[in-house]
């Protein structure tokens, strides 16, 4: 009768032991690690419902929010470790104002294979004027996150009246060289699932692909609806109405899914986080803006890296801090378990 426990103790044992001290950035289950998420702030221009709260958020004490020099430091040994994307998010990563030094410091690391490459995820407000700025510095690519072309519902989903800075810095990046080009919209019922259509023409209008996003438990005020999620199958549904949708295969590692519209060159992406997990593949890591490191945007547990950077840690120390957290990541993020419990942070503190 005990034997079975017994058995799952020793996988479990042998499962946690130690990290292997060298070679790339690997997990338990054999992912490595390429991807790099880093949070600049939890600040944001938006106030997007399904993110924060109205008033009442609790923001990151200004002393903790990791400066230019502490992020480099991470970000060169993370490099060294085979790290060769680097993605900047927040809340906003425009509201940082050493923005243009982070993107430089960061785009002239090396991995032991070549250059990295530097993406950032922004709402686009203020992009307009520092867009050349950015790509000087060294930015490779942009995703803007736009759930709705409606200036009435962009102000109700988002509680400021910005649409018009969203749509400048849109054209700008449009008009840019930064490509591809990547619109994200968070699919939500009763909110813009009507207009699932309209953003996709919007995007193939400005030389970029609209992605969907499933709805994810991530909000700070806890409201996330299983139930109310739209799902990949009735966004799929959705457009067809308009497109003949053509599956386009070697999606790799990558979250989103994408399908081609009546044969064309243009394409949209869903990215079905809760219906269809593509945790197996995950090669992504997080650092938030006050130095926590995330094995996953659900982990509920985060690996401190002040100490080390501000108590005269060293370069080995913030390595095996890596590692360790890399290798403790579980197999998959269980939204659709009974007992998933929804991280403490809210999206806007962990980084998109
Ligand atoms: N579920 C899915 N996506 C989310 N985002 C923010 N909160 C959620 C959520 N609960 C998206 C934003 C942006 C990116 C950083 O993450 O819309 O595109
Ligand atoms: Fe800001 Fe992004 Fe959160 Fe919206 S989803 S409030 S744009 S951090």
């Amino acid at each position: 009768m005990t034997a079975v426990p017994i058995v799952l103790a020793e996988r479990a044992d042998l499962a946690f032991a130690d990290a292997p001290g060298s070679g790339p950035l690997v997990d338990r289950f054999g992912r490595v690690h390429r991807d790099l998420r880093i949070s600049l702030t939890d600040r944001c221009s938006l106030r997007c419902t399904y993110c924060m709260p109205e008033q009442g958020n609790e923001w990151l004490a200004r002393q903790s929010i990791l400066g230019t020099v502490e992020i480099e430091r991470v970000a060169r040994i993370a490099a060294s470790l085979g790290i060769s994307t680097f993605r900047l998010t927040g809340g906003e990563p425009l509201l940082r104002r050493d923005l243009e030094e982070v993107i430089g410091r960061l785009s002239a690391l090396e991995t032991p294979d070549g250059p990295v490459e530097i993406a950032m995820t922004t709402n686009a407000i203020g992009l307009d004027e520092r867009l050349p700025r950015l790509i000087d510095a060294g930015l490779g690519r942009l995703n803007i996150s736009v759930d709705t072309i409606r200036a009435d519902r962009f102000s109700d989903l988002t509680r400021r009246d910005r649409l018009g800075d969203v749509l400048a810095g849109i054209r700008a990046a449009s008009e840019s060289a930064l490509t591809p080009l990547k619109l994200n919209a968070v699919a939500m019922r009763g909110v813009n699932d009507d207009e699932l259509a309209d953003l996709v023409q919007f995007a193939i209008d400005h030389g970029a692909q609209m992605r969907f996003i499933e709805q994810m438990p991530l909000d700070a005020g806890h409201t996330w609806d299983r139930a109310r999620m739209v799902t990949r199958d009735e966004i799929l549904e959705a457009l067809a109405e308009r497109w003949e949708l053509t599956a386009v295969p070697g999606r790799g590692g990558a979250p989103a899914e994408s399908w081609r519209l009546d044969g064309s060159a243009h394409t949209v992406g869903v990215i079905a986080s809760v219906t269809a997990p593509f945790c197996g593949a995950c090669d992504r890591v997080r650092l938030t803006a006050d130095g926590q490191m995330r094995n996953c945007l659900f982990s509920n547990s985060e690996f401190d890296l002040v100490p080390i950077l501000r108590g005269g840690g060293s370069d080995a120390d913030i390595e095996d801090l890596l590692r360790r957290c890399i290798w403790k990541k579980l197999p998959g993020h269980a939204i659709n378990d009974p007992s998933f419990l929804q991280p403490a942070r809210g999206m806007n503190a962990i980084g998109g």
